[in-house]
């Protein structure tokens, strides 16, 4: 993994972009794997300020998300296909029938599930995929203990991801128990990896992202057995580093 430490968020947003922008100016039909949470908001926010100044395009662009609340429709203002609408795809000019998320309301989700991963693999392996990760090690909505064979499937969401995903919603009893995530082994099929963390309350999550063995108790550990993984870290995030007095990486 490649590690670039950066001042602040807005420094890993930019970074995060411009990474984003080089891919797709080299190949326009990427296949752009997408994340959701409040990290990834800046990064798409440069993204659109370069659309609009520049013109880059996405017309081409097919993109695949990582994951949906269960019982969420998409105009539900917190189900990830409306943040994605939101934040980014209404701002950019991805054609609507390129845009995969999972349908959070499906009336059969494990059937959805199963759909979802042969839209996937009929499509070929995403080209980047952008990630970011839990306090507990999560990516996607994988959660510590999740198979590292395991493609996408239904997850019942760990406590304290109800509780870091509460502040989105009006009361505790909102906040959906359980997603449809792309699995680990459909997350590693990606050809690339662009994860990206910000944050003081992330920085035991990356230190232990650095230090601890590759363990399905902690899923993001998974990512050291991929060939290019990027990571962008901003200084907050790397605080629990630097108490630990770790040499940079
Ligand atoms: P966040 O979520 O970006 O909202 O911190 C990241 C994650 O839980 O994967």
């Amino acid at each position: 993994m490649k590690l670039i430490l950066v001042k602040d968020y807005q420094e890993m947003s930019k970074q995060a972009a411009e990474y984003v922008i080089e891919k797709l100016l080299q190949n326009p039909n990427m296949k752009l794997g997408l994340a959701t949470g409040g990290t990834p908001i800046g990064t798409y926010k440069f993204l659109i300020e370069d659309h609009k100044r520049n013109g880059t395009s996405y017309q081409n662009v097919k993109s695949f998300n990582l994951d949906e609340y269960v019982g969420l429709s998409a105009t539900n203002e917190n189900s990830y296909r409306y943040y994605m609408d939101d934040v980014f795809f209404n701002h950019i000019d991805i054609k609507k029938k390129n845009v995969h998320i999972p349908s959070g309301d499906a009336p059969d989700i494990q059937k959805e599930c199963e759909d979802y991963e042969k839209v996937l693999t009929k499509h070929g392996r995403v080209d980047l995929q952008i990630l970011g990760i839990g306090n507990n090690g999560h990516i996607g909505f994988n959660e510590p203990g999740t198979s590292f064979d395991s493609k996408t499937h239904i997850v019942n969401l760990a406590s304290s991801t109800i509780r870091a995903n509460s502040r989105y919603f009006e009361s505790m009893e909102e906040v959906p128990t359980r997603a449809v995530t792309m699995g680990i082994a459909t997350i590693m099929q990606s050809k690339e990896i662009l994860l990206l963390v910000s944050g003081e309350s992330k920085s035991k999550a990356l230190l232990k992202l650095w230090e601890n063995e590759v363990d399905e108790y902690f899923p993001a550990s998974v990512l050291k057995k991929h060939p290019a993984v990027t990571v962008i870290a901003d200084e907050a995030a790397y605080v629990e580093w630097k108490a630990n007095n770790r040499a940079f990486a």
